[in-house]
C-alpha cells in the first residue's frame, strides 16, 4: 500500500508517473530559450511509432504479410510493412515546419520538403529506418524504428544532400522504437538516454527506464557465427577470445543473436554485451548502413557509457560520403570495443 492507500498497480490513479509529453514538457521549461521546436519532433516521433506499432501487432490481421506487389484474397496489392512504416514516418515529418527533409532506408534519395509559408525557424533533416529487421517479421520477432536528427547546414537555404552528409557528432537527437513483447521509445538529446514504454491501457508511453547505463559486464556476445569464414583475422581472434571464456571478464557470457539490430541493441543496452556486424573481407564492407543505423545507436551508445567503432574509427567520427553507405559495426560496452579495435589493429 502506498502513503494514499492503494495499491502499486493502482498507481496511475495518482498520476504518479511522467509521460513522454510530461517530460517534453518539463525538459523544454527548464531550457528558457527553447522555442519547442525540437520537443515537437519527439512528440511527433512518439505519434508515428504508435501508428507502427499498431501495425505491427496487427500485421497478421490486416495481411499486411508477405512482399510488396503480392496479390491478397480480395485481390488488392499489398503494401509491405516496411513501405507503411515509411510512409508514416515521411508523412509524420511532412507536416512539421521545421522539417527540410528526410533520408530513409526505404527511399533512394532523400526527400526535400518544400519550405512551408511563413516559417522562418531552425530546419532539421530526419533519418530513419522505419522497420528495421523486418525479414523476421513472419516470424514474430521484435523489429524496430531507428531515427536521429541533424540540423541543417544552412537553414534558410533549400536543403541538400550535404544536409545529410554529417558526421554522428553532429546529430541533434537520436532513438529508436522497438516493438516487441512491449514498445518502448528509447532516445537521446545529448543528456542521457530515457526510455519510455507504451502502456496500451491508457495509449501512453510512460517513463521507464530514466538515464539508462550499459552494464559493465559482457553478459551478451551477439554476432552471426555462420559468417564467420567471412571475417578478418582480427575478428576471428576476438571472437575466439571471447567464446574461450578464459578471461574472467567473459566467464559469464553468453551468445545472444535476433538478426534484428534495434531488438540485439536494446538486450544489449540493458544486460550489457557487444554487438558485431564486422566486414565481409571479400567485399570490404560491412552490412549495416552508417546513416540511420549505426550512427544513431552509436550516439544512443556513447551517452548510456558505451561505445561504437568500425574497427579502425569512433563511428560518430565517420563522415558519410553517401546516403546507404555500409560500415563494418561494432557496438556495446566499451572495455569490449576496445578490446576488440586492439585486436583488430594488431591483426
Ligand atoms: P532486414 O531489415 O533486411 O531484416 O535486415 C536486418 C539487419 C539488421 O537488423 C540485423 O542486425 C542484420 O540485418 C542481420 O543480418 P544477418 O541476417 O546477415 O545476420
Amino acid at each position: 500500500m502506498s502513503e494514499f492507500g492503494r495499491t502499486n498497480d493502482e498507481s496511475y490513479l495518482g498520476l504518479d508517473f511522467d509521460t513522454l509529453e510530461s517530460y517534453i514538457a518539463n525538459e523544454q521549461q527548464m531550457h528558457a530559450h527553447s522555442r519547442g521546436l525540437f520537443s515537437n519532433i519527439l512528440r511527433r516521433v512518439g505519434l508515428a511509432s504508435k501508428i507502427i506499432s499498431a501495425k505491427v501487432q496487427r500485421a497478421g490481421l490486416l495481411d499486411v504479410l508477405g512482399t510488396k506487389g503480392s496479390v491478397n484474397v480480395q485481390g488488392e496489392e499489398q503494401m509491405k510493412l516496411d513501405d507503411i512504416a515509411n510512409e508514416v514516418m515521411k508523412r509524420t515529418f511532412f507536416w512539421m515546419p521545421s522539417i527540410a527533409g528526410i533520408a530513409s532506408e526505404e527511399e533512394d534519395d532523400f526527400v526535400a520538403f518544400s519550405k512551408k509559408e511563413g516559417h522562418t525557424g531552425h530546419r532539421y533533416t530526419v533519418v530513419f529506418d522505419p522497420l528495421d529487421g523486418s525479414s523476421n517479421i513472419d516470424a514474430n520477432v521484435s523489429v524496430g524504428t531507428i531515427f536521429a536528427v541533424y540540423r541543417c547546414l544552412d537553414p534558410s537555404g533549400e536543403c541538400s544532400l550535404n544536409d545529410f552528409l554529417q558526421p554522428g557528432t553532429a546529430l541533434v537527437a537520436a532513438g529508436y522504437v522497438i516493438y516487441g513483447s512491449s514498445t518502448m521509445l528509447v532516445f537521446t538529446t545529448g543528456h542521457g538516454v530515457h526510455g519510455f514504454t507504451l502502456d496500451p491501457e491508457i495509449g501512453e508511453f510512460v517513463l521507464s527506464h530514466e538515464n539508462l547505463k550499459i552494464p559493465d559486464r559482457c553478459k551478451c556476445f551477439s554476432v552471426n557465427a555462420a559468417n564467420h569464414n567471412k571475417w578478418d583475422e582480427g575478428t576471428k581472434r576476438f571472437v575466439d577470445y571471447v567464446r574461450q571464456r578464459e578471461s574472467e571478464r567473459y566467464q559469464e557470457t553468453t551468445s545472444r543473436y535476433i538478426g534484428s539490430l534495434v531488438a540485439d541493441f536494446h538486450r544489449n543496452m540493458l544486460y550489457g554485451g557487444i554487438f558485431l556486424y564486422p566486414k565481409d573481407i571479400s567485399s570490404g564492407k560491412g552490412k549495416l548502413r552508417l546513416l540511420y543505423e549505426c550512427a544513431p545507436l552509436a550516439l544512443l551508445a556513447e551517452q548510456a557509457g558505451g561505445a561504437a567503432s568500425s574497427g579502425d574509427q569512433r563511428v560518430l567520427d565517420i563522415v558519410p560520403t553517401e546516403l546507404h553507405q555500409r560500415i563494418p559495426y561494432i557496438v556495446g560496452n566499451k572495455r569490449d570495443v576496445e578490446l576488440y579495435e586492439r585486436m583488430y589493429r594488431e591483426q
